[in-house]
């Protein structure tokens, strides 16, 4: 039951985080136990009735993984609800935390506010689960397992790793694959007769004029076209979890029941957002608010790269995980067909936040050595002529210190720093390092993160790269702050509600403008031309096959 709403929102938090503990159902159950009571009182109904309807809030391939939950612990918790409100509390009592476990949620000091109204016992209506009472979820949970574990396309029928389906590594990733019958048909490709009958590139340009030119001689030779790229982490793929999922009037409006899955088939990202390969300008309630990236300047300037974005961030990538993800995600013979790459590098700090404590982080000579295997990978891959920004990784002691005693959105009085430290406690924490209350601790890794910069700005100028050029570039995070003072806009906006972490959709247009600025200031040689020819083929192709 609870585990199921809160299930949700732990399986987009865990999927940031590398290996999944044991220890799930404890946190799990809390965030649920006090769902379940907000809902409750937003919609003035018993617990009872809520635990009745909750399944119903969730995608209807989720229904009877979840009635075998309630089935098991409703009753208990009911009978427990009598005499308890406290959320922490209640998950020991009905055996989903330990008796003695040290995490607490919801402070015991405050006055939590929770209300409670159960009566009656709750009834069982069917205790019985039929044998393939899962497998829809089960079926779900293996294409999952598949993205988690490989992050390449699923639908991908001539395997040139673009797809024509928007989910699970498909176009909200990487250009839509106009033809994805035929392998020598994808976003990217140098045309190699002009695209006279049809586009092989999938941006939208083909056929010839009425003096037999072809529109892709005419319009884009010479121009320089480039592939947006970016190489990275939950920042590069923009990781969002909607606040709707941790609203009681949005649950029971069917706020899961509607994007759930889809969001799991995301990996919980939103890179058709994200500053870096964004494109996707309808509004969607789930993620609020205009969206600016890279691609879309690089689109601005020449019209003939519509389509060539590739986002191959992954939540919770660090450097020692580069090379298997170039290795499995860049197709040789794909990008040697392809047009220069215009890439951004960016691990903004999961060395960092993928380790429990500072015995396990890697040393600035680990961190540099995991860097330069990739990169030499890298440049083994791309085509000549393509140039990659590497960007310092961002200051992790931000959030806390901006967030630490705001309240969070599960609310009842629950500080940052108090969700910070059970998510810590939990073994589930983003970043258990930076996200805490000990400032000794996140002084230390940040001091670190400074020498893993230094690194890759050393990188940038003794290493030696034979298709690309290597620029170091500092990631603007004080410009992001100074611009959000300057427009007199909180600082806890830069920030997900949710996680407290991740940039907000708000943040991720300002960081597509901050570091397209400073990538002209600094190295306008690297910037491709303006296409002189945009208005044309915007009169001629319309959207170009959008997207
Ligand atoms: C596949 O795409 C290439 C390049 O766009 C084209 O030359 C070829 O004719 C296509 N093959 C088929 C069977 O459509
Ligand atoms: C650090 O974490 C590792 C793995 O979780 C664990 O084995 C080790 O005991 C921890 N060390 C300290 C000092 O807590
Ligand atoms: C803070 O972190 C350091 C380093 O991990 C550790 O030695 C120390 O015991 C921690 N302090 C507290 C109060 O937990």
């Amino acid at each position: 039951m609870k585990f199921i709403i809160a299930f949700i929102f732990l399986v987009s938090l865990l999927l940031i985080n590398q290996p999944v503990e044991p220890g799930m159902a404890c946190p799990l159950s809390t965030f649920g136990i006090s769902l379940i009571i907000d809902v409750a009182e937003y919609e003035s109904i018993s617990v009872e009735q809520v635990l009745d309807k909750l399944c119903s809030y969730l995608p209807s391939e989720m229904s009877l993984v979840c009635e075998e939950y309630i089935n098991k612990y409703a009753e208990l918790l009911i009978e427990e609800l009598k005499t308890d409100d406290h959320p922490d509390s209640l998950a020991r009592k009905i055996g989903l935390c330990p008796m003695d476990s040290q995490c607490t949620l919801f402070p015991s000091d405050k006055k939590m506010n929770f209300k409670k109204n159960s009566k009656s016992r709750y009834s069982n209506k069917d205790t019985k689960v039929s044998q393939n009472s899962k497998s829809v979820w089960e079926s779900i949970l293996d294409e999952l397992k598949k993205i988690y574990e490989k992050h390449d396309p699923i639908v991908d029928l001539d395997g040139d790793h673009f797809s024509d389906t928007r989910k699970l590594r498909g176009s909200n990733w990487r250009g839509k694959d106009c033809d994805d019958l035929n392998r020598s048909t994808f976003p990217g490709k140098v045309p190699n007769s002009g695209d006279k009958l049809f586009d092989s590139n999938c941006n939208g340009i083909h056929g010839r004029d009425e003096n037999k030119i072809n529109y892709e001689d005419k319009f884009c030779k010479g121009t320089q076209p480039m592939t947006t790229m970016v190489i990275g982490d939950s920042i590069g793929a923009h990781f969002h979890i909607p606040v709707q999922f941790l609203q009681a009037d949005q649950l029971s409006n069917g706020v899961l029941k509607d994007n759930l899955i889809e969001l799991l088939e995301m990996e919980g990202d939103w890179p058709q957002k994200s500053w870096a390969t964004g494109f996707d300008l309808t509004p969607n309630d789930m993620c609020e608010g205009d969206v600016n990236s890279i691609y879309l300047k690089m689109l601005e300037r020449n019209q003939c790269n519509h389509r060539n974005y590739v986002n191959i961030a992954v939540n919770g990538m660090s450097s020692a995980g580069v090379y298997d993800l170039l290795k499995s995600s860049l197709i040789e013979s794909i990008q040697k067909e392809s047009y220069p790459v215009f890439g951004i590098l960016q691990l903004f700090g999961d060395d960092i936040c993928i380790a429990d404590n500072i015995t396990q982080l890697p040393t600035p000579q680990q961190f540099r050595e995991n860097m330069v295997k990739a990169l030499h990978k890298l440049d083994s891959v791309v085509a000549p002529g393509s140039v990659f920004f590497l960007m310092s990784l961002l200051d992790g002691t931000r959030p806390y210190n901006v967030l630490h005693d705001k309240i969070h959105p599960i609310g009842h009085g629950v500080t940052y720093a108090d969700f910070y430290e059970y998510m810590k406690c939990t073994q589930i924490s983003f970043c258990s390092l930076f996200l805490t209350t000990n400032i000794t601790e996140m002084l230390y890794v940040e001091k670190l993160a400074l020498k893993y910069t230094q690194q890759l700005k050393d990188i940038t100028e003794t290493e030696k790269f034979v298709n690309f050029d290597a620029k170091f570039l500092e990631t603007p995070q004080k410009e992001l702050d100074e611009l959000f003072i300057a427009n007199g806009w909180d600082l806890t906006l830069i920030y997900e509600p949710v996680g407290g972490f991740h940039p907000t959709q708000l943040s991720n247009y300002w960081m597509a403008e901050l570091i397209w600025k400073r990538i002209v200031t600094l190295y306008p040689e690297f910037v491709p031309p303006i296409n002189p020819h945009n208005k044309e083929i915007i009169q001629k192709f319309g959207d170009q096959g959008g997207y």
